[in-house]
């Protein structure tokens, strides 16, 4: 008998209590231990009732995702949710924790489910590109009806215990907070069913409600949106159909494990299981380890009151922390604060925050116009104009100010981080923490490495992100670090192509399909073209050095005032109101006009090529960053992209999709098809893209 799953007894109550830290996934020495246990104590006389448990800090959590791809070992988890279901005894789950996916439908095959209030529920498989696939589609619409099922397996949301009460997912919510106690209130909850001869419930028994005959239809039409691309919403609606159309359980079960097993094969999972582990992965820094002193953070500062100064102040202020902003002017102060309390006053009319919160956040945030006011602050970051002679001035009366051991940080989104930290007298304080915009929003965070950043600024930082609700990933000092440095790649090619005979609604369009919200000329009007057309006029002798100049169709749109949305023109015409891109013919005839006054014929692209010409030269750069060391590993990249760019999750992030879908060889093979044909050392693959198609390795082995 192994230990995953221990048995004991408490007078007349069995009890098994999961054992397989940190979460009790359900790895093939549990599933048997429960089968054998409920077996074992199903046919014992002295044995009344049983109570399934988790011992440590939750209930099962889900199948374990290792063990997914792998050959199937230990007993199948439908047989050993039928052996509890089918049990002679009654059979009660007590949930603590996080009972989620494979965890929740294993009580779901219990008889009667017992919870402390903290608890979550949930069916997340979706996250994982997967569907419930051990009975949840069947039983769920059971308890809860079609609807609210449906709902909750396409969001993949953690529903908390009385919620889940209220929708007869739960039975009895127990007094306590602990595990302990939990286990007390399902032992005394099971010896009161045995008293009262309680029937021993299958849900399997139950009928589903079905809240309208139109319901599958309308949820499709409902999700287009934000499914696109994905593949388990549609197959978990086909699963909740069949709970209610299929002529027995055991045909919808059926159905269940057919649609499981399509997705479990798709490449969609594989990239959505791999991001799983790489999110988790990149947090941790190779040599910093996980008990390296931290320093505590009570208190933020925050330097520059616009968009990115206000942003970054409201994750702080959401995390309970208290932050101060500091301006130059008065006026400046005023107009960030009343952004921030106009952010929080709608998230609070569209429900996601309760209006007496809006105060409770905006009491956090005290605002100052003098230095002076960041000298307690545990970390101040910086978030003004990105010119070196600005960000020299700050960091020198912020090195005179801070208290002895406050991280300063950088919002910088390019600038050289070391030679920040040479205007303070402690570069082993000094770090990058770039925010995305909105920065209240976007989930990510590049926190940036200096040579002299110390590993206890770095472990406080990466663990300071989290607990402000962020994705970190460590990244190193380069031209636009990881992101944008790998962005700028496409942005080439994108501009390239225009003055070749693309236009930018074909090229936005293999964007698109591919699966990001918008393609790189939808998103520069979003974004401003007039901000990088700024840049160039400062800079245009050094990039024609590095790259053919890109702009000259970018250009020629800003001459014209077309600077994207906010004029109403850019690369597109925008009168519609929902600010639907439309093509026009007036840019059309100035990409033209551009082609023939740089000598170029335009021709016609090939979906595939611009595909090809817009991702390629990025894994390219990847890898470029990879062998510079300024990536830990290539599921970082991934993280990066699928957190700060919107790369599809689907497709696993740039790294993933190169190593398992397109392949190293195809990429190093088309890079020198381009190079040939055009004799553009932009081309020219990465050494390390070179020698792994060598030695027939994936970017995943470096
Ligand atoms: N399988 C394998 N490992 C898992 C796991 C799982 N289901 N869930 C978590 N882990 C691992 C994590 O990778 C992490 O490992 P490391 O410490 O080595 O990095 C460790 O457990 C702790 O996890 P977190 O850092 O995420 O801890 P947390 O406290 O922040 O969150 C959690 C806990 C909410 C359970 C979160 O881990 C989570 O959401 N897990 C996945 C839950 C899930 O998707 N379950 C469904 C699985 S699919 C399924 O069940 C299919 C089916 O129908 C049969």
């Amino acid at each position: 008998m192994s230990d995953a799953v221990l048995r004991s007894s408490q007078g007349r109550i069995g009890i098994l209590t999961i054992n397989n830290p940190p979460v009790n996934a359900l790895a093939a020495a549990v599933r048997d231990g429960i089968k054998a246990g409920i077996e074992a104590m199903g046919a014992d006389p002295a044995i009344e009732a049983i109570v399934l448990i988790g011992g440590g800090r939750t209930f099962i959590a889900g199948a374990d995702i290792r063990e997914f791809g792998k050959p199937p070992s230990g007993a199948n988890l439908n047989d050993v949710i039928a052996t509890i279901e089918n049990c002679p005894k009654i059979v009660v789950a007590a949930l603590h924790g996080t009972p989620l996916g494979g965890g929740l439908e294993t009580a779901l095959g219990a008889h009667y489910r017992v919870s402390l209030k903290s608890t979550r529920v949930g069916l997340p498989e979706v996250h994982l590109g997967l569907l419930p696939g051990a009975g949840g589609t069947q039983r769920l619409p059971r308890l809860a009806g079609a609807k609210y099922a449906l709902d909750a397996m396409i969001s993949g949301r953690h529903i908390p215990a009385p919620e889940a009460q209220s929708k007869g997912i739960i039975d009895a919510l127990v007094d306590g907070a602990s595990q302990e106690e939990l286990l007390k209130g399902a032992i005394a909850h099971a010896e009161m069913l045995v008293a009262q001869k309680a029937p021993r419930v299958r849900v399997q028994d139950r009928k589903v409600t079905l809240e309208s005959p139109d319901l599958f239809e309308t949820t499709k039409k409902d999700i287009a949106r934000r499914a696109r691309g994905f593949k388990a919403p549609w197959s978990i609606i086909e699963c909740v159909r069949a709970a209610a159309e299929a002529k027995s359980f055991d045909e919808g079960i059926k159905r269940e494990r057919e649609l499981f097993v399509e997705l479990l094969t798709s490449s969609e999972s594989a990239a959505q299981r791999h991001y799983f582990f790489a999110e988790r992965e990149a947090a941790k820094v190779k040599d910093v380890p996980a008990e390296t002193k931290q320093g505590e953070i009570k208190s933020a500062g925050i330097i520059g009151a616009g968009t990115m100064g206000g942003g970054i102040a409201m994750n702080f202020a959401n995390a309970g922390i208290p932050v101060t902003i500091l301006e130059a002017e008065q006026a400046a102060l005023d107009r960030g604060l009343k952004t921030i309390r106009t952010n929080y006053e709608n998230t609070a009319k569209r429900g996601g925050m309760k209006a007496e919160d809006v105060e409770k956040r905006m009491a956090l945030i005290t605002p100052t116009l003098s230095y002076d006011g960041l000298k307690d602050c545990d970390v101040v970051i910086e978030a003004v104009f990105e010119t070196m002679e600005v960000k020299e001035a700050v960091f020198k009366k912020l090195d005179a100010v801070a208290k002895p051991g406050a991280i300063l940080a950088t919002n910088t989104s390019g600038l050289d981080v070391n030679q920040i930290a040479s205007y303070t007298k402690r570069p082993q304080d000094v770090i990058g923490m770039h925010f995305f915009s909105p920065a209240n929003v976007m989930k990510l965070l590049e926190n940036v490495r200096g040579k002299a950043t110390s590993k206890e600024t770095i472990a406080t930082v990466m663990s300071l992100s989290k607990r402000i609700g962020k994705i970190p990933v460590l990244v190193g000092v380069c031209e636009g670090f990881v992101g944008n440095r790998m962005l700028r790649m496409r942005g080439i090619q994108a501009a390239y192509m225009l003055e070749e005979g693309a236009l930018p609604q074909q090229i936005d369009k293999v964007v698109f399909d591919y699966g990001f919200p918008m393609g790189p000329f939808a998103m520069s009007d979003l974004a401003g073209n007039d901000v990088g057309w700024r840049i160039r006029q400062g800079k245009k002798e050094k990039e024609k050095r590095n790259v053919r100049y890109t702009g000259y169709i970018a250009d020629a749109i800003c001459e014209l005032g077309r600077f994207g949305q906010k004029t109403g023109a850019g690369y597109y015409k925008y009168n519609l109101p929902d600010r639907t891109p439309v093509p026009d013919p007036e840019v059309e005839k100035i990409i033209e006009e551009t082609s023939k006054k740089l000598g170029i014929t335009r021709r016609a692209f090939t979906d595939q090529e611009i595909l090809e010409r817009c991702f390629y030269p990025m894994v390219n750069e990847g890898a470029k960053i990879l062998e510079e060391g300024m990536a830990q590993r290539a599921l970082d990249i991934d993280v990066i992209w699928v957190n700060g760019y919107g790369w599809p999750v689907y497709r696993g992030g740039p790294m993933w999709w190169a190593d398992n879908v397109v392949g190293l060889k195809t990429i190093h093979d088309a890079l020198l098809k381009y190079r040939d044909l055009t004799g553009d050392p932009f081309w020219e693959p990465a050494a390390l893209l070179k020698r792994l198609v060598a030695e027939g390795k994936k970017f995943a082995s470096v």
